[in-house]
């Protein structure tokens, strides 16, 4: 039987969840220090592969879920492959929130790897996708090799820090005018979505929540992780405007013991920001406090009397962006003011995109059309997916040959109408 890639059916849905990573107990992630960042360990814990009644719970979480959309490859009628695409909004340049197809959970049997699988795969996702009216495709991904073969670009970035409490002095400030918190996992969960909708719709690149996104919040310890603490902000009138999750880890040697691990941290304004980080770098009985999955641009450096205090120690991309219909992405973002013309070749999968496009933004709203005639310059769709959130150079793209500029400038003009300020940032992954 030849090879066969549809949506899985439920009662194959035990068989999909087998040939993911995380549900048959392999590896899941490049065992590399730049690749990993959800904690200080190299590797996500590998887990023992799930029981049917864990299978079970999936399934009825999932698989009625209107925003889940599976696929899997089948074999002579085995399940040998599996993805999926959730159904997301990402904040683009300009603030608004577009529709997009967030690719998770890929994986073929090793097995049947190197047959085309996952090509056929990510074919019927951005077919779907496009269907449901999803101008774009995004995910993070397990290996730097894999992606850009299908047009997608690294397009926001994530580090990893450490600063030594001793060294933690912060610049004279005001007074911060609201109040902290230390709350329980149940109040956690409560304002955690306030918070995230509040960051979400001023930064670029963050994501709207996924479903039970922070279900899983608990005081319960997790082995020598310690349990999770979480730190609220108030604002003077009392509203939810910062949160963070933070553990302390026990450590086996008094030299490993004392860290402050903060697990993420948003907040909606600079005051409730700082107040957070204040309290989190002078935290008794501790010496050093270390954050993973922080913004490159993170402006707490600029807090700091000594900004070398902060000591980058890890870096690597985060989201991976995919145009699969240019007019329609890059009609939805803002671009400071100007004129361009774009020309798109070798887009195998997404052939509509091959063609000119001419952009042109006054500064607030934007469009794209097709036009006949030369272009300014031709850039590859997966340089276009790591420029459209703004935090790429063009200036190194074209340097490295992703973008063959044809008219004096174009570079230079790609570059301003593009960047953003901050850089895109996501603070979680999927
Ligand atoms: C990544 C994975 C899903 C690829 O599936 P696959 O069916 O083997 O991929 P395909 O046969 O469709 O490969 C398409 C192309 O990608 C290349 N490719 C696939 N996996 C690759 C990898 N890990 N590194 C580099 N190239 C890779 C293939 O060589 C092929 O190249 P070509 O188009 O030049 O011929 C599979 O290797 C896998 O399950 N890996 C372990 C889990 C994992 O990493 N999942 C990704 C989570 S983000």
């Amino acid at each position: 039987m030849a090879a066969d890639v549809r949506p899985p059916r439920r009662d194959e849905m035990h068989a999909y969840y087998r040939v993911l990573p995380y549900a048959n107990g392999l590896p899941q992630w490049e065992p590399a220090d730049a690749a990993w960042h959800g904690g200080p360990e190299p590797w996500p814990p590998q887990r023992a592969p799930a029981t049917a009644e864990q299978l079970d719970r999936w399934v009825e979480e999932d698989f009625d879920d209107p925003r889940f959309h599976p696929v899997a490859a089948f074999d002579s009628g085995a399940c040998v492959g599996a993805s999926a695409a959730l159904s997301f909004e990402v904040t683009v340049p300009g603030g608004g929130a577009v529709p997009m197809a967030g690719v998770t959970s890929t994986a073929v049997l090793a097995t049947h790897r190197r047959r085309g699988h996952l090509r056929r795969m990510m074919q019927a996702m951005f077919d779907a996708a496009l269907d449901r009216g999803e101008p774009l495709a995004m995910l993070s991904a397990s290996e730097g090799g894999i992606y850009g073969r299908y047009g997608y670009g690294p397009a926001t970035y994530r580090t990893r820090w450490e600063i030594d409490r001793g060294e933690a002095a912060f610049l004279p400030a005001p007074p911060d005018p609201g109040s902290l918190e230390l709350v329980d996992a149940a109040r956690a969960r409560e304002c955690w979505p306030v918070v995230h909708a509040r960051v979400r719709a001023a930064r670029v690149g963050e994501l709207s929540a996924i479903r039970g996104r922070w279900d899983r919040l608990t005081d319960q310890p997790d082995g020598t992780n310690g349990p999770l603490r979480y730190l609220l902000h108030r604002s003077p009138s009392g509203e939810a405007d910062g949160i963070a999750n933070f553990r302390l880890p026990w450590g086996s040697t008094t030299a490993e013991a004392g860290t402050l691990v903060v697990e993420a941290l948003e907040a909606a304004d600079p005051a409730a920001y700082r107040a957070l980080w204040t309290l989190l770098l002078d935290f008794d009985l501790t010496r050093k406090v270390v954050a993973h999955t922080r913004p490159r641009d993170e402006p707490l450096r600029w807090m700091l009397a000594n900004p070398r205090a902060m000591r980058v120690t890890r870096q690597s991309d985060n989201l991976w962006a995919r145009l699969l219909d240019v007019p329609g992405s890059l009609s939805q973002r803002a671009y400071s003011a100007g004129e361009l013309t774009i020309a798109v070749d070798g887009d195998r999968m997404c052939p509509a995109n091959n063609g000119t496009w001419r952009l042109r933004s006054d500064g607030v709203s934007s469009s794209c059309a097709a036009v006949e005639g030369p272009a300014d310059l031709t850039v590859s769709p997966a340089a276009l997916g790591s420029l459209y959130l703004g935090g790429m150079s063009a200036h190194h793209l074209a340097y490295a040959g992703r973008i063959t500029p044809h008219a004096e400038g174009a570079v230079a003009r790609l570059d301003r109408m593009f960047r953003t300020d901050p850089e895109p940032h996501n603070s979680f992954a999927f």
